[in-house]
């Protein structure tokens, strides 16, 4: 978990626009809202690592949203979503970001726990260009997503477990 925190208050530090919170809120976190980061009812985090790069070249994770039983999901297919995803700036334009995004599909194919069919879904920043190129470059296709602020768009891949 340690590893965890480390990497995203460095990549909010560094790179503040591209992600919707910020380092002085999550720098007060105490160790049990890292731990719901990593899991709660709803959210099951699944990590996303190629073991070929090494940690602190950059992270992202891939989060299970698990219905309410009061909302159950009647759709045939289940969402994972890619967040956090964060290149350290020495590293960038080596294909470390496309290593991760590879690492994150197949983090969300393996999963034992969802249906057959999965949506791996993320939201970016419309202003995101260097953000939108990598997914869309990897497959990604913009989609209506469950709401979110303005200014951020939902991105979606179709993926068989
Ligand atoms: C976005 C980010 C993760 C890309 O990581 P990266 O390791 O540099 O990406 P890669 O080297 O694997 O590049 C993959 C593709 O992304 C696109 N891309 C990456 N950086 C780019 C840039 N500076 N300009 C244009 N396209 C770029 C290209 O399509 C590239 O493919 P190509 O090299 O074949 O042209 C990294 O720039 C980053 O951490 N940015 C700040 C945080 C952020 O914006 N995260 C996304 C939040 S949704």
């Amino acid at each position: 978990m340690e590893e965890y925190w480390a990497v995203r208050l460095l990549a909010l530090r560094t790179d503040p626009c591209a992600f919707g919170s910020n380092y002085e809120r999550e720098v007060q976190f105490s160790n049990e809202q890292w731990k719901g980061r990593i899991g709660t009812d709803q959210i099951i985090s699944i990590a996303a690592r190629n073991h070929a790069l090494r940690p602190s070249e950059g992270a992202t994770t891939v989060e299970h949203w698990v219905p309410l039983p009061s909302k159950p999901n009647t759709e045939d297919l289940d969402i994972y979503v890619l967040v956090g995803m964060w290149v350290r700036p020495e590293h960038r334009r080596k294909g470390v970001g496309n290593k991760l995004i590879e690492a994150g599909i197949e983090a969300a194919r393996k999963d034992n726990n969802g249906k057959a069919r999965r949506s791996l879904m993320l939201e970016v920043y419309d202003s995101n260009e260097t953000g939108k190129l990598l997914y869309l470059n990897n497959g990604f296709t913009i989609c209506e997503g469950p709401g979110g602020e303005d200014g951020r768009v939902w991105m979606q891949k179709l993926i068989q477990a």
